[in-house]
């Protein structure tokens, strides 16, 4: 039922004018596009003295991994042991019926191919360069490019230096979210889409060996020719690639937008999404950082890639971040107070958000800043 109702000292609207020393907080269902009310706290909801497992639990109910949910930030990119080739490097995240997020830092060229039949995939690289070989042709890519993969292309990576970001996608291929009455050509436009450069081999290589993926399990496939020695391909399905380069980010200049406005690809389950460097709000006393939420219905990581995140303290590239349901988040407090002097940002961020609850893999626990969630609470 959606009826409009109002209570109290509220802003002139959303998001402009709130009352003073008061903070803004959005609650809202469906990622931003269902009911929602604003309400004027007299305290940051994020100045916690305190987060911990609640002294009762409902009975027979386990959640075995998490112990109880907060603002969570881990390092990946740091980790030495995360190397070798495109297999060995691939370092699981977090992970739910939906989507596997990945990262890898690639050392090696591979010589054996890989075909993902579980899924589709958006590769976003970080750091370094590599080359991506597939039997449609090739790619460079290099850092703020997204590489999306459909389900079955067979294709394999040849870098020596290359930290990727790879999300998988289990129940759908990646598509462009509705433009609607931004018109067609609102956030990419399909100029800026590149497409495998086809051309047969230099030389060709006397075998090919695939690693086939369906359910999780690897089968080794064996030619006695190469792969790649195919006439051409048409069609409508094929690996593409977009640079951050080539997204314009939707703005307003007098109200902050929310954060679905920044969508790039849509899959069955979640959303990836891309910040930009844009200049920020203009009329005094309209809000330049993003307003408090506790983003009921979606799972939020971000992945830090460039700039300066300037909502967040201290936030190093290569940095991702997990904010579940449930747990406040926002502007940090010096970004609160610094905001009126900010006239754009910097920065560049992956986010990806999930309908369903994230589970955080064993691996990127040992890699977790476990007092991230207390750089919120208020300095004594
Ligand atoms: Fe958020």
């Amino acid at each position: 039922m959606k009826i409009y109702r109002k209570e109290g000292q509220c802003a002139e609207r959303p998001h402009l004018n709130l009352p003073p020393e008061t903070y803004e907080e959005e609650l809202g269902l469906e990622g931003f596009f269902g009911l929602v009310s604003h309400l004027y706290h007299r305290h940051p909801p994020t100045s916690w003295s305190g987060i911990r497992k609640a002294g009762f639990q409902w009975p027979q109910i386990e959640n075995a991994d998490r112990e109880f949910l907060k603002p969570e930030c881990y390092d990946p990119i740091h980790d030495e042991s995360s190397s070798g080739n495109f297999f060995e490097s691939g370092r699981l995240m977090f992970h739910n019926d939906d989507v596997s997020i990945w990262t890898h830092q690639i050392t090696e060229a591979e010589s054996v191919y890989f075909r993902n039949a579980d899924a589709s995939e958006v590769y976003f690289c970080h750091q370094g360069s590599g080359r991506f070989e597939s039997i449609f042709g090739s790619f460079e890519i290099r850092p703020g490019d997204y590489l999306v993969v459909p389900k079955g292309v067979t294709y394999r990576w040849q870098s020596e230096d290359l930290y990727i970001l790879r999300v998988e996608s289990f129940h759908s291929p990646f598509r462009k979210p509705e433009t609607g009455i931004l018109g067609q050509q609102a956030l990419y436009h399909e100029e800026g889409i590149e497409t495998p450069k086809f051309h047969q081999p230099a030389k060709d290589e006397i075998s090919s060996r695939i690693w086939t993926q369906s359910e999780r399990v690897l089968t080794e496939i064996q030619y006695d020719f190469d792969i790649r020695s195919i006439s051409g391909w048409m069609g409508t399905l094929y690996p593409y690639k977009l640079s951050v380069k080539n997204i314009a980010p939707v703005m307003s200049s007098i109200a902050h937008l929310p954060p679905s406005i920044n969508s790039t690809f849509l899959a069955n389950g979640f959303v990836i999404c891309t910040f930009l460097p844009r200049p920020l709000e203009e009329p005094h006393g309209a809000l330049k950082v993003p307003f408090y939420h506790s983003n009921i219905d979606y799972d939020e990581v971000i992945f830090y890639h460039e700039g300066n995140f300037f909502s967040r303290d201290n936030m190093k590239k290569g940095c991702m971040t997990l904010h579940p349901r449930g747990i406040h988040h926002g502007p940090h407090p010096k970004a609160l107070s610094m905001q009126h002097q900010m006239k754009r940002t910097d920065e560049i961020a992956v986010m990806i958000d999930t309908e369903k609850p994230l589970k955080v893999s064993r691996f990127a626990r040992t890699l977790e800043q476990r007092d991230y969630w207390k750089s919120w609470m208020p300095k004594s």
